[in-house]
């Protein structure tokens, strides 16, 4: 009896425990899942140049030789994996295929409305880093669909925008641990103009520590940030 009641404390405890996390919408380190990143499988053009979402789940990878020779494929991101536009240090385009789990997401429905995300935030690690910020939108299908307008905000201040584009990246320095990243988008009108209704878009967003991807001779294989992410929305008018 002693011993079976103790079973069904630690079975509550267990559920407890994952209550809360799935509640408070944080991932959990340990056990996520790691990004993938871009990579130059082929040995006669060993050395990567630069990466961009294709669709919802592929990236394109432009590979190069010593003779500067290039060659570009598709990499497919992983089950249950969604394809992100960063910057490296030197600016240079970089995808990432992020566990959707980690990604902050939301969409505009088909609401002709400004629709802004939850909170992304590093809670550990060391102030005054850089940080990288990649926004996409993609349609329903998964492919890339262009948005009026994306803002990305630090402790809600705006520090970028772009317009009429599907990808929003951005590198922002001085990041200071809990300081809080958070996105508004504004969606393509529809075809035909029709002032209520827009084409639907979902956003995914992530942040990476420019640290732990570094420059393009930096030969990355995946990377492990730790990221505490609040999905819960609102809406801006
Ligand atoms: C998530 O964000 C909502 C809205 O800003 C807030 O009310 C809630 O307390 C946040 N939850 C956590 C776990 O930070
Ligand atoms: C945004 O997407 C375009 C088209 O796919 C690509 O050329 C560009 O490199 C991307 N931007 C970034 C910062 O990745």
């Amino acid at each position: 009896m002693r011993t079976l009641s103790a079973q069904f404390f630690k079975i509550c405890t267990f559920f407890l425990v994952v209550i809360i996390t799935t509640t408070a919408g944080v991932s959990i380190p340990s056990i996520s899942k790691r990004e993938t990143v871009a990579k130059c499988p082929d040995p006669n053009y060993p050395v990567f140049v630069s990466s961009y979402c294709k669709t919802l789940q592929t990236m394109t990878v432009e590979c190069k030789n010593n003779n500067n020779a290039r060659a570009s494929h598709d990499q497919q991101c992983n089950q249950g994996e969604n394809c992100i536009d960063f910057l490296l240090s030197d600016e240079v385009p970089f995808a990432m295929c992020i566990p959707v789990s980690k990604l902050l997401h939301w969409t505009n429905g088909n609401y002709n409305d400004k629709v802004c995300s939850g909170t992304i935030r590093f809670d550990s690690g060391t102030n005054g880093e850089s940080i990288s910020i990649g926004l996409n939108t993609y349609d329903t299908n998964g492919n890339p669909i262009q948005v009026f307008d994306v803002v990305g905000r630090v402790n809600n201040n705006q520090i970028g925008e772009v317009k009429n584009q599907h990808n929003y990246s951005q590198i922002y320095r001085q990041y200071n641990v809990h300081d809080v990243v958070t996105f508004c988008f504004i969606p393509g009108i529809s075809d035909p103009n029709n002032p209520e209704y827009a084409n639907k878009a979902i956003a995914y967003a992530y942040i990476v520590r420019l640290s732990a991807i570094g420059g393009k001779d930096v030969q990355v294989t995946d990377i492990e940030p730790v990221i505490s992410q609040n999905n819960t929305l609102y809406i801006e008018n």
